[in-house]
């Protein structure tokens, strides 16, 4: 008896010098050649909102698969989700499209674009601590952000989406950054997130869109062309799943920041963090096995509201924070 209280007293005692490791997550990340940052830029064909025009691409093998991947990143449901015609090639679980959150089909700077992605993978990734190639990360998209299953890494349709990222890709150097790759970094806030707070916001300035009850509203044109959701559900069965980054509060308060509501991105931080605590204090589909991400627990993001933990924090205090304090000094 006496020896397990010990060992249970520990990690207690340890607490204070433990938390999230910066250094050791740099050290997992580094690379032994000089990374470049390259300035953002598009291919010629394709306009800031992502619309292609074909005819500039022409009709070559190449030209063909990008546009057929453009349109499975944009009406991912359509041929990939639960409007498939062909019931097999039903991956995604929700009715969201890639371009729900990786704005524009991903050619917008700071809202999570492809462009340059095929430069920049593999790539280690802390939430299954191992190197992981763009097929892989694209795959945790589907099984997670689209509450569905892995797509085959060899079918027609993943190739599709590797050629038109490699599109926009074309021309940046292999293991370069982009500048305006993935979300702004966050300012943390000195207080836990308030979910209260942020349901006034969400009434006062997304329900507009995204409906009452997070529902979202469809787009009634979708049997004719375009997205099935003109502004997609944020919660509820139709939405991402409990294992989505946008789940997670620090990375889901990154993405409203940069890009909400539409056409005005005008929160502070609290706000988004305080909106995005009550978007995710909202039920969705639950994810399994979640304890098993983020394996190395000194590089666990501290958003992870599912333990086990290291650093004497609970899973209330990895839900909302304040994060400031649960970084390794
Ligand atoms: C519910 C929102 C959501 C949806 C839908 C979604 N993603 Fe993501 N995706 C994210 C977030 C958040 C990240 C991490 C962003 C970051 O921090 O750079 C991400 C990251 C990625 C990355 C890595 C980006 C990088 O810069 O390293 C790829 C590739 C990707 N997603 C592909 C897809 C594809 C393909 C689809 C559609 C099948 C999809 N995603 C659907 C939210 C989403
Ligand atoms: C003017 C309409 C509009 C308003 C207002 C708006 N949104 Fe959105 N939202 C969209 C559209 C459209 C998308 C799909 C992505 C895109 O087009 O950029 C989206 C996508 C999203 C997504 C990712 C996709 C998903 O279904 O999870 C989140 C999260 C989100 N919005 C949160 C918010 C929050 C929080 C607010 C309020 C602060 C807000 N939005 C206000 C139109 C709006």
């Amino acid at each position: 008896m006496r020896k397990t209280a010990l060992v249970l007293a520990l990690p207690l005692f340890f607490t204070p010098v433990l938390g999230f490791d910066v250094a050791k997550l740099n050290a997992k990340k580094a690379v032994p050649y000089e990374q470049k940052t390259q300035e953002f830029r598009l291919p010629v064909g394709i306009d800031e909102n992502g619309v292609i025009d074909e005819a500039k691409l022409g009709d070559s093998p190449y030209a063909k698969t990008v546009i057929y991947g453009a349109k499975l990143i944009n009406e991912t449901t359509r041929y990939l989700g639960p409007q498939a015609k062909d019931e097999k090639m039903r991956f995604a679980g929700n009715n969201l499209s890639c371009s729900s959150c990786h704005t524009s089909g991903g050619v917008v700077p700071d809202q999570s674009p492809f462009v340059g992605i095929y430069a920049r993978f593999p790539q280690y990734v802390a939430r299954s601590d191992q190197l992981v190639t763009l097929q892989d990360r694209i795959n945790g998209c589907f099984q997670r952000s689209m509450a569905g299953r892995a797509i085959p890494t060899n079918s027609k349709e993943m190739r599709a989406m590797i050629a038109y990222m490699h599109w926009l890709s074309a021309g940046y150097e292999v293991g370069a950054k982009v500048r305006g790759q993935g979300l702004p970094k966050a300012q943390f806030l000195d207080r836990a997130a308030d979910p209260k707070k942020g349901r006034e916001i969400y009434a006062a300035k997304c329900a507009a869109c995204h409906g009452e009850n997070g529902e979202g509203i469809k787009n009634e044109a979708f049997a004719q062309n375009g997205d099935y959701y003109t502004f997609p559900a944020l919660w509820g069965d139709d939405s991402y799943n409990t294992g989505a980054g946008m789940y997670r509060l620090i990375e889901g308060a990154r993405y409203v920041k940069a890009t909400m509501p539409k056409g005005d991105a005008s929160l502070s931080w609290e706000e988004a963090f305080d909106v995005t605590a009550y978007i995710n204090s909202k039920p969705r589909k639950i994810k399994p096995d979640r304890k098993k991400d983020f394996p190395d627990l000194d590089v666990k993001q501290m958003d992870m509201d599912v333990g086990p933990y290291n650093d004497g924090f609970d899973e209330n205090d990895h839900r909302f924070g304040p994060y400031k304090r649960m970084i390794k000094k």
